[in-house]
């Protein structure tokens, strides 16, 4: 919602009278140009993004198949295992998942799942319903779609639905209101022993987003059900089998540069059996197998191959597909195909790129039409894998490569590096690969002063290297606490400035995740909020909407002066040493203490209360656990010691079990659970992790590659000294390495100019103060006389709510300026978007 007011009270004329910061931007110095590509939209099925989400099916488990067990895995008790061992939380889904029956009066029935005379090869379950006494509609089986079925006074509703019986048979179909009235129901007469396909369109009488839909058969006999399909006809651009429109007009607001499908590690899956296969989601619905999700439900695959395709078309944008190379989750255990497999898979890839891009007279092209779309679609982008590293991958992407590019050499294709990677890129890490990188990408899920120091991280990057793409990134609380408040956006729109000063080598974007189902809430914050019947942004979709509504034709230079950025020194702590424990079951003993030199037996140094937790020299911590041993007050005194600054903490530890998340978590240099720096060790198996923490956000500031195997001693020692900290493992030196500094935020800017002279400049105010600036236009041939300013503000930990969903949005201000000089308020914590005209 947009507000436009005149708004000359924000605006200081003449001299500046904040001497400390000032913005000066060179118009008349175009850089190179920024890509208007720059700021896409990574789509993904996590958090029910597309089925309960984007797609527009009303109907939970609309084929019955969605207790069926994840390709290649097995099952023990509530957890799923995959061949590598990765161990995953999903109870058994119950046989008729999503459908409940309901009876009234003396109507009698049975409903299960049925493997007989399936509706054709990939569909194999149905629902078998024996009626005894269908007592005029008694016995009725219900589906409350994904936590309820969104209806809307006057708008109509696509029913499909296969149906057989024994003997002829009547079913009355209905959609129902959360007190019980029906909002509009049809029957279906005549259903014959063969499968046969019925559509039905309902009328909605009322408005309800809790309607429920409703299968009341009418006959004494045996009923199979399968693929019943509901869908509301005002689906985003009218499309049949298609996005629900209010979620996908958030994305088509934001004008994406363009739009990533289909993952994320849904792309590797959890191993290999469980990666997409895209041929599996083309074509008659009641075809496409659907799979297993990671990220924990069945996915029907509706929204699939030509569906991602068709919206990139319906956006105006180009696709970015991401495809397996092979290889499943890195973060699961990963799997490796041998090369028999490998090849399969290059074939499925080129399969996939010729059902986009090829003639109608190719195999593939041709399935397109069918489907169709004669006409190629507009895929521009090929990631060859998603967060896939090392050496296998290295090898992986020459192939790939040199495979896509034979073929389609207009293809832009994209290199993975490692998720944990936090320094600069250097050629070196993807040494195995000889075939040319066009675009890396790189992710960051991470805290506040990453993004504030990120503002400059790619000032620095080789010019000759490749292009980058910052795929997946946002402010993330790893406790999953953030659901995206100010700010966050703020320190994510500081980093982008970075993106448009640095266009040269910085070509896209994308926030991730992108969509949220309120009900499902497995990965925060993400930018779009949903329940079946409402939508919201985030401050961080505002946010990112801002920069990428307004992408200038050229980066021109712009210096801020006085910024406020600023590096402050770690604080020291007060020495508290404490275990937390998010995953692995640990014990930890013989614990010493070193203060300057001399060994504390811990009875002196450390409280009793806390020395209680110590069982005959032995700290257990479970998971989620956090076991803090507090010193004594007096402890300073004691060890002459001004501060914790010189310390070593010795200890053994061993982990009882081992779930891939973290093994052993030290903290140190702490002020508790809520602030401390921490040593982890085993981190997803693979690294261990110098880290700070801050209030649920943190960072790495050190890593190196190694894991811990459940049921070994490891003898652990952490040096502190000069602001240094030295880390051993079973006496080797890990890291010697400075604490961290933390970051002070200050003023953030980006500047371009469009052809018609336009300058589009954007700053990020992320201090707790209002600023007066001056900002100067040098090298202005012409006076510029107005500007419209976008601005979103608030207090930082402000949300936005299904109460108040407008809470943080941008507000739009138009004010005149007397020329290429002149100061602007801008307010504190705020997102600023000043587009500077001609009179
Ligand atoms: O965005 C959520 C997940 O984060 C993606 O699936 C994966 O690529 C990353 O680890």
């Amino acid at each position: 919602m947009m507000r436009a007011v005149f708004f000359s009270a924000m605006l200081t004329l003449g001299l500046c009278l904040n001497a400390q910061t000032k913005i000066e931007v060179e118009v008349d110095k175009p850089l190179f140009p920024v890509s208007k590509n720059l700021y896409g939209i990574f789509f993904e099925d996590i958090n029910h993004a597309g089925d309960g989400g984007l797609y527009a099916e009303l109907i939970n488990n609309r084929s019955f198949e969605a207790n069926r067990l994840p390709e290649d895995m097995y099952r023990v008790g509530d957890y799923i295992f995959s061949k590598q061992g990765f161990k995953m939380y999903y109870p058994q889904p119950r046989e008729l998942e999503g459908w409940e029956i309901e009876t009234s009066g003396n109507a009698s029935g049975k409903a299960m799942q049925d493997d007989a005379n399936p509706l054709n090869p990939f569909n194999l379950k149905s629902m078998r319903v024996e009626v005894s006494n269908p007592d005029r509609g008694g016995y009725r089986i219900i589906n409350r779609g994904y936590w309820g079925i969104s209806v809307v006074k006057g708008e109509k509703y696509k029913l499909s639905i296969y149906l057989r019986a024994s003997s002829s048979a009547s079913m009355q179909v209905a959609l129902r209101d959360v007190k019980g009235n029906w909002i509009d129901s049809k029957i279906i007469n005549g259903i014959p022993k063969t499968w046969k396909k019925y559509e039905v369109t309902f009328t909605a009488k009322t408005t309800d987003p809790q309607a429920v839909f409703v299968l009341a058969p009418l006959t004494a006999t045996t009923y199979w059900v399968d693929m019943v399909s509901l869908f509301p006809e005002n689906t985003f651009k009218k499309r049949p089998n298609g996005l629900r429109a209010d979620i996908a007009q958030m994305i088509a607001d934001f004008k994406p540069g363009f739009l990533r499908f289909p993952g994320g590690c849904v792309v590797e899956g959890a191993d290999y059996e469980n990666r997409i296969i895209w041929k599996n989601t083309i074509g008659d619905i009641s075809r496409r197998l659907g799979r297993w999700e990671l990220w924990g439900y069945h996915n029907t695959d509706g929204l699939g191959f030509h569906e991602f395709l068709q919206f990139c078309e319906d956006l105006g944008c180009p696709g970015m597909y991401v495809i397996n190379v092979g290889m499943s989750c890195q973060f699961r255990r990963c799997e490796v195909v041998d090369s028999a497999r490998l090849q399969e898979q290059i074939n499925e890839v080129l399969d996939a790129l010729e059902y986009a891009l090829g003639p109608t007279t190719s195999r593939w092209g041709a399935e397109r039409a069918r489907n169709g779309h004669p006409q190629p679609f507009n895929l521009k982008y090929v990631e060859i894998g998603n967060e896939n590293y090392g050496p296998v991958y290295q090898e992986r992407y020459n192939i790939f490569y040199k495979a896509i590019k034979e073929k389609y050499p207009q293809i832009i294709t994209i290199a993975c590096t490692d998720p944990a990677m936090r320094d600069p890129f250097k050629a070196e890490d993807l040494i195995g690969i000889h075939q040319p990188i066009e675009v890396i990408d790189e992710h960051f899920y991470e805290g506040l002063d990453f993004f504030y120091q990120g503002a400059f991280r790619y000032d620095s990057y080789d010019r000759k290297g490749p292009k980058v793409y910052v795929g997946e990134y946002a402010v993330k609380k790893w406790d999953n606490t953030l659901k995206g408040n100010l700010e966050a956006a703020l320190a994510e729109a500081a980093f982008m400035t970075g993106f448009e000063r640095n266009a040269d080598i910085v070509i896209l974007s994308s926030q991730a995740p992108t969509l949220v189902n309120a009900n499902d809430r497995t990965w925060n914050p993400d930018l779009i909020v949903f329940n079946s019947s409402q939508v919201y942004g985030t401050p961080s979709y505002y946010g990112q909407r801002m920069f990428s509504t307004n992408i200038p034709d050229y980066a021109i230079p712009v210096k801020v002066e006085n910024s406020g950025h600023e590096l402050l020194e770690a604080k020291s702590g007060v020495g508290i040493l404490s275990f937390a424990n998010p995953q692995a079951c640990c014990r930890y003993t013989d614990i010493t203490i070193q203060i300057g030199g001399k060994n504390y037996p811990l009875e002196q140094i450390i409280f009793p209360t806390a020395l209680s937790k110590i069982k005959q020299g032995t700290v257990t911590v479970g998971k989620t656990d956090f076991v803090d041993l507090k010193f004594k007050d007096d402890i300073y005194q004691k060890c002459s010691a001004a501060d914790w600054d010189n310390y070593t903490i010795s200890l053994r530890a061993i982990a009882d079990s081992i779930d891939d998340l973290e093994v052993f978590s030290i903290l140190f240099y702490s002020t508790g659970i809520d602030q401390h720096y921490k040593w982890v060790l085993g981190r997803w198996h693979r690294r261990h992790f110098l880290q700070w923490y801050d209030r649920g956000y943190e960072g790495y500031f050190a890593q190196a590659p190694g894991n811990i195997e459940a049921g070994k001693w490891y003898d652990i020692r952490i040096t502190v000294k000069n602001k240094r900290v030295y880390a051993y493992l079973n006496n080797e030196l890990v890291y010697a390495v400075d604490v961290p500094k933390r970051v002070k935020p200050g003023i953030y800017a980006a500047a371009g100019i469009n052809a018609d002279k336009t300058v589009i400049l954007k700053v990020v105010n992320a201090t707790d103060e209002a600023k007066d600036i001056p900002i100067v236009l040098k090298g202005a041939q012409l006076p510029y006389g107005q500007m419209s300013v976008e601005t979103l503000t608030g207090n930082p930990q402000d949300e936005n709510t299904f109460e108040q969903p407008t809470r943080i949005v941008p507000q739009k201000t138009i004010v005149n300026i007397p020329g290429s000089e002149f100061n602007y308020m801008f307010p504190a914590h705020s997102i600023n978007v000043l587009r500077i005209t001609r009179p």
